[in-house]
């Protein structure tokens, strides 16, 4: 089975938008996202422009602050303390990468965490460590399980899930929200030792280390759960009948041979990219329901 994952985050999308118009009527709150992009990034202005339309599609409002790539730390914070005091503004969201003169976590500290969407405050990764009801989890490992409920149903529990990859964005958020489903989590990385035979153990397999086709269909288990996180940009090679020297996107896993063992595969385009923004307006909804002043 390939999982569908634009068929699933248009499904979630339209129960948002749905929520959105319920919540309108009952508190007359409509959600906002403000969305800061710094610089020039050519794919984050894709991203970001993508994050916008889906944003308004599903009823909320959409601001963006677009800064210099000259900006300061010192000026981005003091954007974001404005955004921060707002309460006009539900879900912040700062578009990574920043330029090279910015760190990252500082400015990640400096979200109210009640704002935090992309859930990366370590307020929202202790509350998912802990297990709390009321953590921003990141978009896209939110956007894994779904998936992998897609074919496995909604219980995964006594699953071995081996997650590749360890960043705070995905590998380490993927892997508590499988424990959270009472999986075995293994979480494998770039020095695992037999890497190969680890993920051979795996009924789901989750692929987030950033290598164009790293995971061979001799890693995996046959009938097993494999979501590729990956978007990686090669040439094409003209093997597919894709014309030579265009670029094209692929996952982290060699999809075709892959598909031939595993049970399910999430495609790339059209997999787990989907359903990031579907899940990053479903953590807006969240923060606008939880800063209402009933709340
Ligand atoms: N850049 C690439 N992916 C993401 C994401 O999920 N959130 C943010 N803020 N920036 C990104």
């Amino acid at each position: 089975m390939i999982i569908d994952g634009k068929k699933a985050a248009t499904e979630l999308l339209a129960t948002l938008a749905n929520e959105v118009t319920a919540l309108k009527e009952s508190t007359d709150i409509t959600p906002s996202l403000t969305v800061v992009l710094v610089g020039e990034d050519a794919a984050s202005q894709v991203y970001v422009r993508n994050k916008i339309k889906q944003t308004v599609a599903v009823g909320m409002i959409s601001n963006e602050i677009r800064l210099p790539d000259t900006t300061s730390q010192a000026e981005l914070l003091a954007q974001l303390l404005t955004l921060n005091s707002d309460d006009s503004v539900h879900g912040i969201l700062v578009q990574l990468p920043l330029p090279k003169h910015i760190d990252e976590s500082v400015v990640i500290a400096a979200i109210n965490p009640e704002k935090d969407v992309d859930g990366f405050h370590a307020m929202n990764s202790g509350r998912l460590l802990n297990g709390e009801a009321g953590a921003l989890v990141p978009c896209t490992p939110q956007g894994c399980i779904i998936l992998a409920k897609q074919y496995l149903g909604d219980d995964l529990s006594g699953q071995h899930a081996v997650v590749i990859g360890r960043s705070n964005i995905v590998g380490k958020p993927v892997a508590l929200l499988l424990l959270q489903e009472n999986c075995t989590v293994t979480i494998a990385h770039s020095r695992t030792k037999n890497l190969a035979q680890i993920c051979q153990q795996a009924d789901i397999l989750v692929a987030a280390v950033g290598r164009a086709e790293f995971v061979k269909a001799s890693w995996v288990k046959k009938g097993a759960t494999v979501i590729d996180v990956g978007i990686n940009r090669i040439e094409a090679d003209g093997s597919d009948g894709k014309v030579n020297g265009k670029a094209k996107l692929v996952g982290d896993v060699d999809f075709n041979a892959v598909s031939e063992v595993c049970g399910a595969i999430t495609p790339v385009p059209g997999g787990v990219g989907p359903m990031t923004i579907a899940c990053l307006l479903k953590n807006t909804l969240k923060a606008a329901i939880r800063q209402a002043p009933s709340a």
